[in-house]
């Protein structure tokens, strides 16, 4: 068996060179993070979670023409995704005050903020990923004005619509990350949503009961966080509700 070359090793993701040229395999692990990897913990399950929920969000947002890197799963732990030069920004939108920005401004969590606010961190985990504004970007060449005039449309589009498709089942989106790739087509670079989107890159309440199914579940000790992902999971019709003591499985 070919081995095969693996590219970057990240904190939840490793990336192999894909089958052909533009494409790269996304591998999800089971470690969990919190806190620039102060807190780490293997969590059993993890990975098929995010994956799947990953593919279930992109390929929604592909489906509705928002351009991802997405392209298929290929198995319990892996994706195909188009190859893209990732621009070092995390790209955070807020529709309820929680983490970070109520820590900063001494908002009380769950407060619904007058509009979505977008935020930008730049991506640097020896610097802690450190906010920045439009100005930082623009001066050090991060993105160009136009990059970001995209990026403030894309960040929008998924908003509204990981906020409607939870919505359609009991969750609240109270902010969520994301990052942008380029991807280059001959002369033309194009900028698509990149990296994943699941629980561990969203903050998700239950909207009747507050209760938190993200990885906040984590961080704060909160219990399970396999259970958490799980029930989002079910919620969105990915798996079935198992009657045995058996593991849920995965619904193709
Ligand atoms: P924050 O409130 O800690 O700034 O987080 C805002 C959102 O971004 C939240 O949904 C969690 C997500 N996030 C990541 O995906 N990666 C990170 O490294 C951090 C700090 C937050
Ligand atoms: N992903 C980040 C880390 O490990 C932080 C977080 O999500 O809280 O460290």
């Amino acid at each position: 068996m070919a081995r095969r070359s693996k590219i970057y090793e990240g904190k939840a993701k490793i990336l192999y060179e894909g089958p052909e040229a533009g494409t790269i395999i996304q591998y999800f692990k089971d470690d969990a993070t919190a806190f620039n990897a102060e807190k780490k913990e293997v969590i059993e399950g993890k990975g098929v979670l995010n994956n799947r929920l990953s593919e279930f969000f992109m390929s929604g947002l592909n489906n509705i023409g928002v351009p991802t890197h997405f392209i298929k799963r290929i198995n319990m732990r892996e994706q195909l995704v188009r190859s893209c030069e990732i621009i070092p920004l995390e790209i955070v939108v807020r529709n309820f005050a929680a983490g970070s920005i109520s820590d900063r401004l001494g908002i009380e969590e769950g407060t619904q903020l007058p509009r979505p606010i977008i935020e930008y961190y730049y991506k640097d985990d020896s610097l802690g990923d450190p906010i920045v504004s439009e100005e930082h970007i623009a001066a050090f060449n991060w993105a160009s004005a136009q990059d970001m005039d995209d990026i403030l449309g894309l960040a929008l589009r998924v908003n509204d619509f990981l906020s409607g498709v939870l919505f359609s089942v009991g969750i609240k989106l109270v902010d969520f990350k994301i990052e942008i790739g380029r991807l280059f087509e001959g002369d033309f670079q194009r900028l698509v949503v990149a990296d994943e989107i699941s629980p561990d890159s969203c903050r998700l309440w239950d909207i009747k009961s507050g209760t938190k199914l993200d990885k906040d579940v984590f961080r704060r000790d909160l219990g399970s966080l396999t259970d958490a992902y799980t029930e989002v999971a079910y919620r969105l019709g990915l798996l079935q509700k198992s009657t045995s003591q058996m593991k849920p499985t995965l619904v193709k």
